[in-house]
């Protein structure tokens, strides 16, 4: 079979059970729900239950995605994982989450590490690879236990994030004009320091000091971040729309990562899109990172909001800063 597209076979998501609202975080730092909900649209996150780890996450996600493709774990033979929080430094978390799964052993599975934008580097990577003729059934999975790098004594930061996995799996068709229309990604690595975990790496290993200093948690310069964040959607919207020669019109949904309303409504004034064609479950979940996208997508499908024919946009940002965007007709 000549592979002419990739496509989405099906989606699945998961969040866990505990809710934590805004009231139970004022308790704990000098914050307010008025404060939260006005500055990023955030009324309550997920957060894992003791134990619960990014895998457990990614595997109840990816079965949910399985299920939906009707397929069996062993159908797959390409596992991305986008997440930047593994179970454990080394090794990938992908490897533990094959094994959870119950996966083939020859199937190829390693992690990519792009922050909030890591869902779409994974699909465009998983595409790549399928359109090679090498592999035949991808799994992407973005999953994250961001309550486990995020420091819940810094109100700055602790009260945007949440825990959640989301996962898709692609298959190859001989049809045309269907599927991954194609992806923009790129980079600013001269803005790492905006947002980071200090310490902790090959570079500066953690010592005492270090963790006393809190410097083994995400550490985030929020306003500049804001700033560059919109800048990189708008940016990988605009390109990707111009180069497949699309107007922002012809999008029936755009799925923003979910970090902040006010960014994905800033885009909405710059795209000249209407906020009903922009998926937005930010005040549910905070922000879950590579999990944002994918829990996004799968929502938005069992909820109706994507039909056949539709042309869906993807558009993220995150730590790096990286950015990405992609285009996909249904
Ligand atoms: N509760 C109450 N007050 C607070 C809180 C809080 N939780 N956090 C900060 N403040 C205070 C600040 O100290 C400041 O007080 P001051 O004026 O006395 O100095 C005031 O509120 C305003 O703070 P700003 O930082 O200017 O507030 P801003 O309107 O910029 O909103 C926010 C802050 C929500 C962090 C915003 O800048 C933002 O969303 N930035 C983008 C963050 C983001 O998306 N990060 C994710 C990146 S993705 C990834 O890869 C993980």
């Amino acid at each position: 079979m000549v592979t002419q597209s990739t496509v989405i076979l099906g989606t699945g998501s998961y969040t866990p059970e505990r809710i934590l609202t805004n009231e139970e975080l004022s308790k704990m730092v000098e914050t307010s729900d008025e404060w939260i909900r006005t500055r990023s649209g955030i009324k309550e996150r997920r957060i894992a239950a003791p134990g619960e780890s990014t895998s457990d996450m990614a595997v109840h996600a990816a079965r949910a995605a399985l299920t939906d493709a009707g397929l069996l774990a062993s159908d797959i033979d390409l596992l991305v994982v986008a997440t930047i929080t593994p179970d454990l430094p080394l090794p990938a978390a992908a490897c533990i989450i094959q094994h959870k799964l119950g996966m083939r052993t020859n199937a190829a599975c390693f992690d990519i590490n792009a922050a909030c934008s890591g869902f779409i580097y994974g699909i465009d990577t998983a595409c790549a690879m399928l359109t090679s003729g090498r592999y035949h059934k991808a799994l992407v999975i973005g999953a994250e236990k961001l309550s486990a790098i995020v420091d819940w004594k810094e109100r700055t930061t602790c009260v945007l994030f949440g825990d959640g996995a989301g996962a898709v799996v692609i298959g190859c068709s001989d049809q045309p004009n269907i599927g991954l229309i194609g992806s923009r990604l790129g980079a600013y690595g001269e803005s790492v320091d905006l947002l980071c975990i200090p310490k902790g790496g090959s570079d500066s290993p953690a010592t005492p000091e270090s963790i006393a200093a809190g410097d083994h948690f995400m550490r985030m310069k929020g306003k500049e971040v804001f700033k560059l964040a919109v800048r990189a959607m708008d940016e990988a919207a605009r390109d990707i729309l111009e180069q497949y020669s699309l107007h922002a019109d012809q999008i029936s949904l755009v799925i923003p990562h979910q970090a902040n309303l006010r960014i994905i409504e800033a885009i909405s004034k710059y795209l000249e899109l209407p906020m009903d064609r922009f998926f937005v479950n930010v005040d549910r979940y905070g922000n879950t990172s590579a999990a944002s996208v994918p829990i996004a997508l799968d929502e938005a499908r069992k909820s109706g909001r994507i039909k056949p024919g539709d042309i869906t946009l993807l558009v993220a940002f995150g730590a790096g800063l990286t950015y990405g965007s992609a285009l996909i007709r249904w």
